[in-house]
């Protein structure tokens, strides 16, 4: 990233579903390393994916109007099935800008693809929603998209990040933890119509997605370019801080703060420090009851 600095140490704010958006955060944490980052994670009502899209409106709300309560500056919503489900709502309702990752993951796709033939695997939610055709076609409407629901996948992902608390110890965000034989054959019978379809690049539509890059990647083979929205969410967020003038001040100090509605506090920071590439040292719960009280207020 070009240097540019201003003087906002106030955090960018980032939700999420559960875990997941913790691949973007640590994205961000790695591309704009002076910015605070404060996450939420909806953990206690996760999956959203197979949730109808007025809850999964409300819940993001929820989890929106929490953050803007903390005082960040932007919000980001990590989250596709989120993004798709409520975004131009978040963009309404809250007093500081709100970005999406449906955007960054289309243009990430387009910039891949050489045969505009692209594959989107995502929750079931965010391809009955379809707006990663729309944003595609906003970009490129010569491009045939194929889209794949893959909601199960998340589940594969919390279950094990819940179960598997040995691995987490290695705080690296492997993706072939993930690939035992039962992962891979899932995966496997999820992305045949994407193989049968002949895509050349596949953007992983979730967030949870890129912890099984290892097995789309290998059963996609090697021919295929697999692209998420991280980066380019990072992209997107510097060209915003910048031109408002919102970017920390060069060498200041981030301060990181996580908060999750789960109430295995032990399970979301050890899953939580494996995806983000460092220990979640301040941490904090939110009950579901102190959430639903934001999502009533007017
Ligand atoms: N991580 C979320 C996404 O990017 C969805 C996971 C869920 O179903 O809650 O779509």
């Amino acid at each position: 990233m070009p240097v540019a600095s201003f003087g906002d140490t106030r955090a960018i704010g980032v939700f999420d579903s559960g875990l997941g958006g913790l691949t973007v955060a640590r994205a961000i944490a790695n591309d704009l390393p002076g910015e605070s980052i404060h996450y939420f994670g909806d953990t206690a009502r996760c999956p959203y994916g197979m949730r109808s899209e007025s809850e999964v409106r409300r819940f993001a709300l929820e989890a929106a109007r929490w953050l803007e309560a903390h005082a960040v500056k932007i919000i980001v919503v990590a989250c596709n099935t989120a993004t798709a489900a409520a975004l131009p709502t978040l963009q309404q309702l809250i007093s500081v800008p709100v970005i999406g990752v449906i955007d960054p993951g289309a243009r990430a796709a387009i910039n891949s693809t050489r045969t505009r033939r692209v594959g989107v695997l995502a929750t079931e939610l965010t391809v009955r929603n379809g707006a990663y055709t729309r944003a595609i076609h906003n970009r490129d409407a010569g491009v045939d998209v194929y889209s794949c629901s893959a909601s199960s996948f998340v589940s594969v992902v919390e279950d094990e990040l819940a179960t598997g608390a040995h691995v987490h110890k290695r705080w690296l965000c492997d993706s072939d933890v993930f690939d035992t034989p039962a992962v891979h054959k899932l995966v496997e019978t999820t992305v045949a119509p994407l193989v049968h379809a002949g895509v050349d690049t596949v953007v992983l539509g979730c967030t949870h997605f890129p912890l099984l890059a290892g097995p789309i990647t290998r059963v996609l083979g090697s021919h295929v370019r697999v692209v998420s929205s991280a980066e380019e969410t990072t992209a997107e967020l510097f060209d915003i801080l910048s031109r408002r003038e919102q970017l920390a001040p060069a060498n200041t100090q981030p301060k990181h703060r996580f908060a999750t509605s789960s109430n295995n506090m032990a399970s979301f920071v050890a899953a939580g420090s494996f995806i983000f590439g460092q220990a979640l040292n301040s941490i904090e719960q939110v009950s579901i009851a102190e959430l639903e009280q934001l999502g009533q207020a007017v």
